[in-house]
């Protein structure tokens, strides 16, 4: 009885590491991202705004917090940046009800404010490039470390259109114009439509969108940059005064 348990025991704590196991098979790409150019996120944001909170919210971000963060102007903001009818010192709702999405996407989009922190800004990164044409799906479209997942390729005009290579890593047929761009050689899709943006650009655009997503699941880190950049000035001007200071003192001791 003792060892049935033990094992049951043994078998239960390795649960949360077959759970990690099972999604760790899909390489994860590096987003790069760079939190502290103001550029960057004001370019995410715009993306973000224009392309997810459609169906997505970010329920614990202010608009009024982002265009000050972003250094953004409170009408560029109403106007380019809010679709939903909000106001400035608003947080970020959405304006579809929750149950009608769960019935069109089979789950209903989830709050934004803090995946790229829960999930992994390299994880989101990897995720908006990861969606391939799958006529099997309702959306035609499956996600490689998303399985099966109900969210459509929102980006598709951007990114276009891309498949999985085939199994035996046979590049589609010899006369298609499929391609693949720098450092595809081990990338698992093939392009089959382009998008309005080249992969370089896509990729960029990518990278901006999940700064911005990264910024939004805490904003304090641009403050504690600015803070940490002061410490350190701080510290500098400090130690060449104890320096001075040691001199002086140690002058006469010999
Ligand atoms: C048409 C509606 C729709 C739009 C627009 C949309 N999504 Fe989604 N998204 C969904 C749905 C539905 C899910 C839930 C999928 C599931 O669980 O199968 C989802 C899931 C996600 C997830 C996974 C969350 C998690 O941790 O499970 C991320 C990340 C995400 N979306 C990011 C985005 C981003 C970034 C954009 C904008 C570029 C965006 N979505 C635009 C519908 C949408």
């Amino acid at each position: 009885m003792n060892i049935r348990k033990c094992v049951a025991a043994i078998g239960l704590s390795l649960l949360p590491w077959m759970a990690w196991a099972s999604g760790a098979g899909v390489h994860l790409e590096s987003a790069n991202i760079d939190v502290g150019n103001v550029q960057s996120l004001q370019r995410g944001a715009q993306l973000f705004n224009n392309y997810c909170l459609s169906c997505h919210s970010a329920q614990y971000m202010r608009y009024s917090r982002m265009a000050e963060d972003l250094k953004l102007p409170v009408d560029l903001v109403t106007e380019n940046l809010m679709f939903a009818g909000e106001k400035i010192g608003e947080t970020m709702t959405v304006a579809m009800p929750a149950k009608e999405a769960a019935a069109w996407f089979g789950k209903a989009p989830p709050d934004l404010t803090l995946t790229a922190r829960q999930r992994g800004a390299d994880w989101v990164y990897t995720y908006l490039k990861s969606f391939y044409l799958d006529p099997g799906k309702p959306t035609g479209v499956n996600n490689l470390v998303f399985k099966d997942v109900g969210m459509p390729h929102v980006l598709w005009e951007l990114q276009g259109w891309q498949r999985l290579k085939s199994a035996d890593g046979h590049e589609g047929d010899a006369g298609s114009h499929a391609t693949s761009h720098e450092g595809a050689a081990d990338s698992p899709f093939e392009q089959v439509t382009e998008g309005a943006l080249t992969p370089e650009e896509y990729d960029r655009a990518v990278r901006d969108l999940v700064a911005y997503m990264s910024y939004v699941a805490e904003p304090v880190q641009l403050k504690r940059a600015g803070v940490g950049i002061w410490v350190l000035l701080f510290l500098a001007v400090f130690g060449v005064l104890a320096y001075l200071l040691k001199k002086d003192y140690w002058k006469d001791v010999h």
